[in-house]
């Protein structure tokens, strides 16, 4: 069985490419944090989160500590900008943590507030936990320049991203074998007939 204490993702929040100031986010999962979701979650950093504005393109980047569950078994995830109890801000395009390092979104501005409340969470569509699609969390982080409410969600913002056959399609998955030629003896030819 998984161990949700493992770190699965750990996930950085990159400030897009105008902005001076860049953080890291480091996630680990462990039952003190969102302890009313089914993944608890504790989040090491950032003390004061980082920011995304916007209308202005945000970079997502996650890591594999080597632990389980590995992020190959968590494979393709949906994903979606988070506030409050998996409440869905905004839906953003799924994509497969096992061959891919980051993400780029850009924040609608009616989708929500001015907030420090904003997380990111990935919801793997071939790992189960108990009975329930195992989900990576980012830290929070904050976003401006937003003109929404938390209050009144954007539908536009929020319908389901149909995941790219591209991703799903086993052929465009990470190549990891490796054929080798063992030699495991000598044939004696002098006693084939
Ligand atoms: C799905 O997860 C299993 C482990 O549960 C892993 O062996 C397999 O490689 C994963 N497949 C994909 C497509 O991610
Ligand atoms: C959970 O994963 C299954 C595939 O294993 C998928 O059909 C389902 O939509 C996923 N649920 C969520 C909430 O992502
Ligand atoms: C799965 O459920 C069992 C029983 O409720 C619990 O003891 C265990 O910790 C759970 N495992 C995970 C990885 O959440
Ligand atoms: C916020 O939006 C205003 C225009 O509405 C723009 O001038 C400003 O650069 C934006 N700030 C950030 C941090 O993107």
């Amino acid at each position: 069985m998984y161990s949700l204490k493992a770190l699965a993702l750990a996930l950085v929040v990159a400030l897009d490419a105008f902005s001076a100031v860049q953080a890291t986010l480091y996630v680990s999962l462990d039952p003190i944090f969102f302890a009313n979701l089914l993944r608890d979650i504790q989040v090491i950093q950032p003390s004061s989160g980082s920011t995304c504005s916007g209308g202005q393109p945000c970079t997502v980047q996650w890591l594999d500590d080597g632990t389980n569950p590995l992020n190959s078994d968590i494979g393709v995830t949906t994903c979606g900008l988070y506030t409050g109890d998996m409440q869905l801000v905004q839906s953003i395009p799924a994509v497969n943590v096992a061959n891919t390092q980051s993400l780029t979104f850009t924040p609608i501005p009616d989708a929500g507030p001015d907030s420090s409340d904003y997380y990111i969470a990935f919801t793997s569509q071939n790992l189960t936990v108990n009975g329930t699609n195992f989900t990576g969390y980012s830290s929070f982080f904050s976003l401006n320049n937003m003109s929404g409410s938390f209050s009144s969600p954007l539908a536009s913002a929020t319908s389901t991203i149909p995941i790219p056959s591209t991703l799903t399609d086993s052929s465009a998955s990470t190549e990891t074998g490796v054929l080798v030629t063992i030699t495991v003896g000598s044939v004696d030819t002098s006693l084939l007939p």
